[in-house]
């Protein structure tokens, strides 16, 4: 019995050795979400545009919202490199400009999945257009054309 437990304790070390050698790729992982972003980004726009229900536009809009607030988390300092990535160095030489980009990002979706619940479609399209701008300015200032 106590080398059972044993075994099993050292099949679960060994588990999490495999999961840490296989950590996620920063650059693999912000990418992927960044184009996962793009369809939920897409997808707002496109019920705005149609002036459809934007109650159902709470759940994407949260999403991004989390998402951004991550970003900060997924450019670790080494991951300028090391796959094709077209992050710029200013995202480290002005650390605090590029977060601050992250958490506006952020705080527009925050507002924006809030007056989706509401069902308030004016609200939400000011806050597409705004969540919009700080795409824009993110990508000028700490994107690779
Ligand atoms: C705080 C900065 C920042 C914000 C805000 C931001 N991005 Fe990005 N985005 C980046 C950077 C940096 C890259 C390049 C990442 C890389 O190649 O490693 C990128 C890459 C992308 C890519 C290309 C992904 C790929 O497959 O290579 C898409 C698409 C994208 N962003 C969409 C968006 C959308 C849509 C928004 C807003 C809803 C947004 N981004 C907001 C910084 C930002």
């Amino acid at each position: 019995m106590r080398n059972k437990i044993a075994f099993s304790a050292v099949m679960m070390l060994a588990a999490m050795g495999m999961a840490r050698a296989q950590s996620l790729d920063p650059i693999a992982m912000r990418q992927v979400g960044m184009d996962l972003e793009t369809g939920s980004f897409g997808f707002i726009r496109s019920v705005v545009a149609a002036k459809g229900d934007v109650r159902p536009l709470e759940g994407p809009a949260k999403a991004i919202a989390r998402w951004q607030a991550m970003i900060p988390s997924l450019f670790p300092v080494g991951s300028d490199k090391g796959g094709d990535t077209r992050a710029l160095p200013e995202i480290w030489s002005d650390r605090a400009g590029f977060d601050k980009l992250a958490m506006a990002a952020s705080a527009a979706a925050t507002r924006l999945a809030a007056a989706a619940k509401a069902g308030d479609a004016d609200a939400v399209a000011v806050e597409m257009k705004a969540l919009g701008e700080q795409c824009g300015a993110c990508h000028r200032g700490y994107r690779a054309k």
